[in-house]
């Protein structure tokens, strides 16, 4: 692993899902694995190829239930490429020996490499350097490039070049009881003698893809005469190419691949438009330049430099990468969301969560543009949520925990455990706090980009829905004084209901009543904020009433917050009301006999126990409160409910949980880092290190080659900005707070504040903030010693709390190897 490049030496069957997941290229509008061209789906390749939006629905009849599941279909393959020499089988890792074996991932230039050096079973050497790239500049178009150079031999070589529909979704073993056929093959076509075209059509939803290939063969620059034979049946399409290579002297092979769906903008119909897009495709060379063009002005707003940790560096260009490729300006006008594990495997079957929450803030930052058209994803099926909503007897629109399609519950009823083998009933749906999210994403995009246009014609009108949803999911208790929440989940997946009830969920989630308080205030205050004419338009469309602007103004005061005493009698916020009640857990013991115990669920489970009986979290929860708020934000609203408040609970309280978290998802060492950031910058540094190694290593053993997982991925690009440079923005004024790290002296990272690009570095216990911009921009700046305004050439520079050193590498990589899960 160097600056920008990651790098396997050597062919290993068993990382093989790992590095394809990894080293995916996509551009915002699909996205393909980095599975070999060679390669078919089995136990070691999975290729797959992804785009937004692409969701099918086939139901499994299991034990004689019908079992509904929309899934991210996996498209028609369009690597294939296969190479016979000498007129024998196809070659592939069965049958020749590697001399040589590189598969790298530039991610600078966004291009993944293989180098190949190989012997046949008759000693016939060939060196094979292959690029691929998912262009960044024109959205329909994948390309793959193989040179080809014999080293020892002349004679015939055949390619083969295929577009392969026959693919199904099995790229997640415990998904595998499920219908995994999402296609139906339309048909295949040729257009003149270089091109051939596959056109398929998901089974259940109609989207049609077309794809497009034109190869040809090079010698130097001049185009090489080959005989092309085809093969072509409804769902497969090939050519084969014959021609003859000498010895030393490299041949090159260009397939130039255009994809089209029916869901996209100015086509007639996507095969007739991929045919066309493949005849005026240029060279590789070409396309790649335009690629690569395009990647640079990306890079422009999302590198960093780490000149004392080269590892922090490149995992940090590795995660914008992946940020990316799944949310690009490509991504503005397509109708996406944010898929939890990206677009580069099957996990959770592509369905988008509440993740975005994590995502937002480096595109915020960056290109809020990109945040805006992944908002208009909630706001096209605010109509689900109302009618979601409606459906369980409440108001105003709620979100479903996980979405597709069309923004219906798609949480699966039953979930596969793979330790007992078992399927559970899953209640997660319960997690309506995805709403919460929701309304969170708005306010904040709105207070960093200042979109007006955006809030008042769609944001508005979301926000009063979803704070509509919760005041009347909440219920007034007289006994208490104080409004409540039941039947509802945190983010703490773990705890789906009270041990030995029937009825499902919780009462008083602490995280998503406190959410709710702010939301009741906050909804005020955003309509407060509209102009008069917008104001009135949106209560006139949502129909809002005094009464319930009144029951706002009680929610924001008289929300319900369970606390309970620890065994020093001391206040914590309880996870939810009752928490004190449930079972301590023997940790030790649990870790003594399992190693790793992230997912004490599935163990419990599996040991016909049940983790609702104990103490413990999968994730942050309570303490996710002290992440996704200020300290002067938390501290306002649970005064306004007119809880007592301190720095001392706060640190009880996350020191508390800390305790009984098992980190479950990798999102709890986000939170977990973030809010130790201020409070003990070694122990942030700690997790983040996890966080930022979790997908690269694999630290949960085996879910990564399923799918990165993007709100991780994202997360440890926020907390650099956030979390460590303490970089916020709030009304348009840069808010400065940093918590440095050593690890971090010297680092530089550009930001967008309002339009105006700015850079904010750390250097020997200083931050400065430059503007680094055309002459006329500005940007407001504010500190601890006050506020002023920073015209374009200017900067700032202040004093930092002095960098904390940080753990010792090998600590936390002794803490992620403790926290990871077995295979
Ligand atoms: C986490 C959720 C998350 C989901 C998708 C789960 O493991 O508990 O919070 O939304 O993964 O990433």
């Amino acid at each position: 692993m160097k600056g920008w490049t990651l790098e396997y030496e050597g062919f290993e069957p068993e990382d093989e899902g790992l590095r394809e997941a990894l080293t995916s290229t996509g551009n915002g509008y699909f996205c393909t694995r980095g599975a070999f061209a060679w390669a078919e789906a089995g136990s070691v390749h999975y290729p797959g190829t992804y785009m937004h939006g692409g969701y099918n629905r086939e139901t499994t009849i299991m034990d004689g239930v019908p079992v509904l599941n929309e899934d991210l279909v996996n498209l028609p393959n369009w690597l294939l490429l296969e190479l016979r020499i000498g007129g024998r089988n196809a070659i592939g890792t069965e049958n020749v020996e590697f001399l040589e074996y590189k598969h790298e991932l530039d991610v600078k230039e966004a291009v993944l490499k293989r180098r190949i050096r190989l012997r046949d079973a008759e000693g016939r050497i060939t060196l094979l350097e292959t690029r691929r790239f998912v262009s960044m500049a024109n959205r329909h178009l994948g390309a793959i490039e193989w040179r080809i150079t014999p080293e020892n031999w002349s004679g015939e070589v055949q390619v083969i070049s295929a577009l392969d529909g026959r693919v199904t979704n099995r790229g997640v073993a415990r998904y595998r009881d499920l219908e995994g056929r999402h296609l139906d093959p339309v048909s295949p076509r040729t257009f003149g003698p270089e091109i051939i075209g596959l056109l398929a059509r998901t089974r259940q939803s109609r989207i049609y893809v077309g794809e497009a290939a034109r190869t040809r063969v090079y010698r130097g620059r001049s185009i090489l005469p080959v005989e092309r034979e085809l093969f072509q049946i409804s769902d497969y399409i090939h050519q084969v190419l014959s021609f003859e290579v000498e010895e030393g002297t490299p041949v090159r092979i260009e397939k130039m691949v255009s994809f089209f769906t029916s869901h996209d903008h100015a086509i007639t119909e996507p095969l007739t438009n991929a045919g066309q897009a493949a005849r005026r495709f240029g060279t590789f060379a070409e396309t790649f330049e335009a690629h690569t063009r395009a990647w640079d002005e990306l890079w422009e707003l999302c590198d960093i430099s780490v000149p004392n940790d080269e590892r922090v560096e490149f995992l940090y260009r590795l995660h914008a990468y992946h940020v990316l490729q799944v949310c690009s300006p490509h991504t503005t006008d397509i109708d996406a969301g944010v898929p939890a594990r990206g677009l580069n495997g099957e996990a959770y079957r592509g369905h988008i969560f509440w993740d975005e929450m994590y995502v937002y803030p480096f595109l915020n930052y960056r290109f809020p543009r990109i945040t805006r058209s992944l908002l208009m994803y909630r706001y096209r099926r605010l109509d689900e949520a109302r009618a979601l909503a409606k459906e369980a007897g409440y108001r105003g629109a709620m979100y479903p925990w996980q979405s597709g399609s069309s923004g219906e519950e798609e949480t699966q009823v039953v979930h596969l455990n793979p330790n007992s083998g078992t399927w559970d009933p899953d209640h997660s749906h319960n997690q309506r706090h995805v709403s919460a999210a929701i309304f969170y994403n708005i306010w904040r995009y709105w207070e960093v980009s200042g979109d007006e246009e955006f809030l008042h014609e769609y944001g508005a009108e979301m926000m009063v829905e979803i704070a509509r949803f919760w005041a009347s999911i909440a219920h007034y208790n007289p006994a208490r004084g104080r409004y409540e929440i039941h039947g509802v989940m945190g983010p703490d997946e773990f705890h789906e209901k009270y041990p030995d009830s029937d009825e499902e969920g919780l009462r008083n989630n602490a995280y998503t009543n406190v959410l709710v308080a702010w939301i009741s205030k906050t909804v005020r205050e955003m309509l407060d904020a509209l102009p008069e004419r917008r104001r009135r338009s949106v209560i006139a469309r949502s129909g809002l009433t005094e009464s319930e602007m009144d029951l706002w103004r009680e929610m924001t005061t008289k929300m319900f917050v369970p606390f309970h005493e620890t065994e020093e009698g001391e206040p914590v916020i309880s996870q939810f009301e009752g928490y004190e009640s449930l079972e301590d857990l023997d940790w030790d013991a649990y870790r003594k006999k399992y190693g790793n115990i992230q997912r004490l669920d599935r163990i419990l489970k599996a040991e016909g126990d049940d983790p609702d009986r104990y103490k413990l979290a999968k994730q942050a929860d309570t303490v996710l409160l002290f992440f996704i708020f200020s300290e002067k934000e938390i501290r306002s609203i649970l005064e306004d409910l007119g809880y007592e408040y301190s720095h001392e609970l706060v640190l009880r309280i996350i020191e508390y949980y800390d305790e009984r978290t098992s980190h479950g998802s990798t999102l709890s060492f986000i939170a977990h880092a973030g809010v130790l950031a201020g409070i003990d910058p070694e122990s942030s540094w700690k997790r983040y290190l996890v966080a930022l190694e979790s997908d690269v290593g694999d630290v949960q053993g085996g879910t990564t080659k399923e799918g990165i997982h993007l709100g991780v991925m994202a997360g440890t690009l926020d907390l650099i900005q956030r979390g460590y440079l303490g970089a916020t923005v709030r009304g348009g004024t840069l808010y400065l707070d940093p918590r440095p790290v050593k690890a971090l002296d010297g680092a530089c990272l550009p930001m967008v504040v309002r339009g105006t690009r700015v850079e904010v570095s750390l250097k020997d216990e200083e931050l400065t903030v430059a503007v680094k911009d055309d002459p006329g921009k500005t940007v407001r700046v504010a500190t601890e010693e006050g506020e002023r305004t920073l015209q374009a050439g200017e900067s700032l520079t202040l004093g930092t709390p002095g960098a904390a050193a940080e753990a010792p590498r090998e600590e936390a990589e002794t803490q992620a190897e403790e926290e990871s899960a077995p295979a």
